[in-house]
């Protein structure tokens, strides 16, 4: 799963080596955030870490302060990763002050930190960064290194990075560590849980569908995080651009009205029903048996459509009508308006409608929501308030769609 990484490089000659940190995270498929001090841009260039990180470099406390950046990139982090990092920085870390981009973003983030220190031997023994480096590892913060070896001038010891390869490695493991014992919290512990995910075809012959760019990532992460955090996961798939989750039960229903039938069937037992996937609205009214010939056609092909049952809607009246009691309803919904005042009218106006008990509402767009490794979502409640916002990558929002079910208790 690709997890949103926030690379924090600070201002030492190591700073060169922290471009291969960032390439492993990207080579791996992590959608990586370089937050740079002053300092660090001096040993290596913002070009080189946006080329290779493939986002923007952030470095300015007071740019993108529309958008309160000196927090959000640090909320939307699921792990921070400082390499190097200087005596400077470990002590600026230890007494938590905030006067750079890099500083804020570490004090808004509940994100496992890994630093990997890189300085002089007799800076990595001054009792100054002994103390703090202890101060930090007091936290939980953890530490990679530093390796003994040649340093930057002719003298050697302590106080080497450590190999791009190991601080990758070792902050992976400290996150999925975290993940792990956030899954023992086990809050979902014994729920049954059943989430749809993907995009619905309906075919128009043997060889054609009327399909969507749905990827299926955002409802993927919400089967893994409800596994995670010990719910018994039914995953009710359509077209999946990507791997589901160990762990789960499967279940493949490929038109809008197999994945009708899936969720009845599921919907009996479950305790919580997450309808992230998107279903087609309308279905080709007849399906031809055999490919439709452009020989036999005119100029143009007029299709003629049919709708499709709401699941989500008939779910919503069957509970208003006593059925499925103790079922948690939670819908999505898609839009491209981008306003965002009348996008959550839109939302408010779809939960009345369908009955759910909470709506997920997205912005999708030609390069927005689909199939990207990110996601920013407002939550409703039946009432149509907000009760909560995430932005970060699909798994770290799954947890927070997650923690307002759970919320709903
Ligand atoms: O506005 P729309 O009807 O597409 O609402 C989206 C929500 O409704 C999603 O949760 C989707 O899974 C669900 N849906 C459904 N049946 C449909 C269309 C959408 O359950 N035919």
């Amino acid at each position: 799963m690709a997890l949103n990484v926030v690379v924090g490089i600070t201002g030492g000659i190591a700073a060169y080596k922290a471009v291969n940190v960032v390439r492993s995270l990207v080579l791996v498929g992590h959608d990586v955030h370089v937050v740079a001090t002053d300092a660090a841009l001096r040993f290596v260039g913002r070009p080189t870490l946006e080329a290779i990180s493939r986002n923007p470099v952030h470095s300015e406390l007071y740019e993108g302060v529309a958008e309160v950046r000196h927090v959000a990139i640090g909320q939307a982090a699921d792990l921070i990763v400082i390499a190097p990092a200087t005596a400077n920085t470990i002590a600026k870390l230890a007494a938590g002050i905030a006067d750079d981009l890099l500083g804020n973003t570490v004090l808004a983030s509940t994100a496992p930190l890994v630093i990997a220190p890189a300085m002089h031997t007799e800076m990595w023994q001054n009792p100054a960064t002994v103390a703090n480096i202890a101060t930090l590892r007091s936290r939980g913060v953890s530490v990679v290194g530093p390796a003994v070896g040649q340093l930057t001038g002719r003298d050697s010891g302590p106080g080497r990075l450590e190999e791009p390869e190991t601080i990758v490695a070792a902050a992976l493991a400290v996150y999925a560590e975290h993940a792990a014992r956030l899954a023992a919290s086990g809050d979902l512990s014994g729920r049954r849980v059943v989430v749809t995910a993907g995009g619905t075809r309906e075919p128009l012959d043997p060889v054609r569908f009327l399909g969507n760019r749905s990827s299926g990532r955002q409802g993927v992460a919400i089967a893994a995080a409800a596994r995670a955090r010990g719910a018994d996961v039914t995953l009710i798939a359509a077209h999946l651009e990507v791997s589901p989750p160990e762990g789960v039960t499967l279940v493949e229903a490929s038109t809008a009205r197999e994945l009708q039938q899936a969720v009845t069937d599921a919907a009996a037992d479950a305790d919580i029903l997450v309808m992230a996937a998107a279903v087609a609205d309308y279905r080709p009214a007849v399906v031809v048996d055999s490919k439709i010939k452009k020989e036999s056609q005119g100029d143009t092909l007029e299709l003629s459509l049919v709708k499709n049952p709401d699941i989500l809607a008939e779910l919503g009246a069957a509970r208003r009508a006593g059925e499925y009691p103790g079922l948690r309803l939670v819908g999505f919904a898609a839009e491209t308006e981008p306003d965002p005042a009348a996008l959550l009218e839109l939302g408010r106006a779809k939960i009345a409608r369908k009955g759910a008990d909470l709506l997920v509402v997205n912005r999708v767009g030609w390069t927005e929501g689909f199939a990207t490794d990110g996601n920013s979502v407002v939550v409703l409640d039946g009432a149509g308030d907000i009760v909560s916002e995430a932005a970060g990558s699909k798994m770290s929002v799954a947890d927070r769609i997650l923690d307002a079910i759970v919320a709903l208790d």
